[in-house]
């Protein structure tokens, strides 16, 4: 029983989901409030997918910054960097062993610097992946805490002595024998709520706690702008650790997450390092109801500036695919919850995902294009901070892996062996996989039609997706319709439109099956939006008070609107300025 409940989560990969609740009540904080953090659009780089320079296959800094001018091009205002600091690399980096250091496979200290600076002279902001839930199992702290218990480091983690008895079951999300594993040499379990590899830190040890501000001080005087906190939902254990119920693993956050102490850890960095370096940080996960989020962002709390939630992309993770009215659903919900106070980020798409088109859109070469856009679109004018992941812009999308042996990915590996123990019919498993691997998300950036995409003259970590020469940054360059030129088109709306930052949003259309509608609306300045999600004709009336006027972004040539008739091709996406 117990193997059938891993799997659903470990297919989930369940890092967050929301219960349904009533939005709590408005607070204090005007969401007007202006922030750059809310008014940039962020682009995540996966660096070692991004662009290798010195052909040993991976991407590095001075592949970041020879497309400076391309980031910049894309109208996007900050940037999140996946993890590039020194590391065994068993997570690809989100196991970090030594904080200050950079793997030599990205370059140099003196290369990030030329980098930060390459941004700030773009006026484009940085933000760090601060990965402190836990660290590698080759950090020295752990190196020296794992061989004798009176080492200083012994209370950076968490252990459980092993003259207590055998240790408390405690779920992990990549290791399916669980979440404590053995030490000799200190005759003690240490607890990863990742892998074997990745020991949780004690943040109940205030020598940790100020180790980690530390670092963050580091990073802030060199002059990044924001920390993006992985996993930080998950810092703060219940050390009792009570026996939890049977099949508790599918409310993973409500058990595991957001303890009540999490908050003041947040408070103390927020005092030490955010408030003091005038930097901003943004939660991975947000707990795991409305109220909990409010608890993590809400200005007067002064924790964090914000977060995102799992709920929507939780929706798109299987082949089954989704309900539109259950994705209106979840981001009105969202929506209006924090329509007076906190502010959230919104994406579809990252590096633990596959890829943003295959899941919420077609990629079917017929409707790649029209449905990326439409998809895009819709991130760029909603309410929250867009969140756009490297290729989306392009509409890259998921590469065909239908055989074990060529995944490398740990998550991907921990579900296959948690499958297989489990007894599941392993041809419906791969092909679940191949759907939803995070792996799909990572394939190089590409760049142009010359071999390997232009990604590296060397054998890439990664293979290239065989459509390289079809979605490709030189391709769509020169194609005033491509999904890269209707992207810059749609941030540039957005940078120009604070209605699309702060306007309130209205649904309309709300039962219509195939075409999500809304407005947005800041004073006198009104637009509609109106997005086809399927790859049919849709049609409907609008509502007497929305009079569509100019029409702002089409993805085809037809204006759909004609009186409050309107008629959408499939995937069809139209931003309207609307009339009084
Ligand atoms: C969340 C990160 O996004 C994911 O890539 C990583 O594997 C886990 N945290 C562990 O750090």
């Amino acid at each position: 029983m117990r193997n059938i409940l891993l799997l659903i989560l470990l297919t989930a990969f369940l890092f967050g989901c929301s219960s349904r609740e009533e939005p709590p009540e408005a607070q204090v904080q005007e969401p007007a409030e202006r922030k750059w953090w809310k008014e940039g659009v962020l682009y995540q780089i996966y660096p070692q997918s991004f662009k290798d320079t010195d052909g040993d296959g991976f991407g590095d800094f001075r592949g970041v910054i020879e497309k400076l001018d391309y980031i910049e091009s894309l109208g996007i205002k900050m940037v999140w960097m996946n993890p590039f600091f020194e590391s065994p690399l068993i997570d690809n980096g989100y196991d970090v062993a030594d904080y200050r250091a950079i793997h030599p496979r990205y370059g140099t200290m003196a290369d990030f610097d030329e980098m930060l600076a390459g941004f700030k002279d773009r006026d484009i902001r940085f933000v760090l992946d601060v990965v402190v839930n836990h660290s590698s199992d080759q950090h020295p702290w752990f190196q020296s805490a794992s061989s004798s218990r009176d080492s200083e480091y012994f209370n950076y983690y968490h252990w459980w002595l092993a003259e207590n008895g055998d240790p408390p079951y405690r779920y992990s999300l990549f290791d399916p024998e669980g979440g404590w594993d053995y030490v000799e040499a200190v005759d003690a379990y240490y607890l990863h709520t990742f892998a074997e590899a990745q020991p949780d830190l004690n943040w109940e040890n205030p020598e940790l706690r100020q180790e980690v501000y530390d670092i963050m001080k580091f990073w802030a005087e060199k002059g990044v702008d924001g920390f993006r906190m992985d996993a930080f939902q998950f810092a703060s254990k219940d050390t009792t650790y009570p026996e939890f119920p049977e099949g508790h693993e599918k409310d993973f956050i409500k058990w595991y997450g957001m303890r009540p102490q999490l908050h003041d850890y947040l408070k103390e960095m927020y005092a030490e390092v955010l408030e003091p370096f005038d930097v901003f940080a943004v939660a991975e996960g947000a707990g795991s109801t409305l109220q909990d989020a409010h608890d993590l962002v809400d200005a007067d709390r002064k924790e964090l500036q914000t977060a995102y939630h799992f709920e929507y992309v939780d929706m798109s993770r299987t082949p089954a695919g989704y309900e539109l009215a259950d994705f209106k659903e979840v981001f009105t919900r969202w929506d209006s919850a924090f329509a007076e106070n906190g502010w959230l980020a919104v994406f579809l798409s990252n590096h633990d995902n596959s890829r943003l088109v295959n899941r919420f859109g077609n990629a079917d070469p017929e409707f790649r294009r029209v449905s990326t856009q439409m998809l895009n679109t819709f991130l760029l004018t909603m309410r929250g901070t867009p969140y756009t992941y490297y290729g989306d812009e392009l509409g890259m999308t998921n590469i065909d892996m239908p055989e074990i042996e060529e995944y490398v990915d740990i998550d991907a590996i921990g579900k296959y062996q948690t499958a297989l123990k489990a007894g599941r019919d392993m041809e419906d498993f791969m092909e679940e996989l191949n759907y939803s691997s995070r792996e799909n998300g990572r394939t190089p950036m590409q760049w142009d039609t010359t071999e390997n995409a232009g990604f590296t003259t060397g054998t890439p970590w990664k293979r290239v997706n065989d459509n390289y020469r079809q979605i490709n940054v030189a391709v769509e360059d020169a194609d005033p319709n491509s999904v890269l030129n209707h992207f810059r088109q749609m941030t540039r709306l957005r940078n120009e439109n604070l209605v699309l930052v702060y306007g309130e949003y209205d649904l309309i259309l709300d039962d219509h099956e195939q075409i999500y509608a809304y407005t947005r609306s800041l004073d006198e300045d009104k637009m509609l939006i109106l997005l086809n999600f399927s790859d049919e004709d849709a049609d409907a009336s609008l509502p007497s008070s929305i009079v569509p006027g100019e029409i702002l972004y089409n993805n085809y040539d037809s204006n759909p609107a004609e009186g409050s008739s309107v008629l959408l091709r499939p995937y069809q996406a139209v931003v309207f300025q609307m009339n009084e």
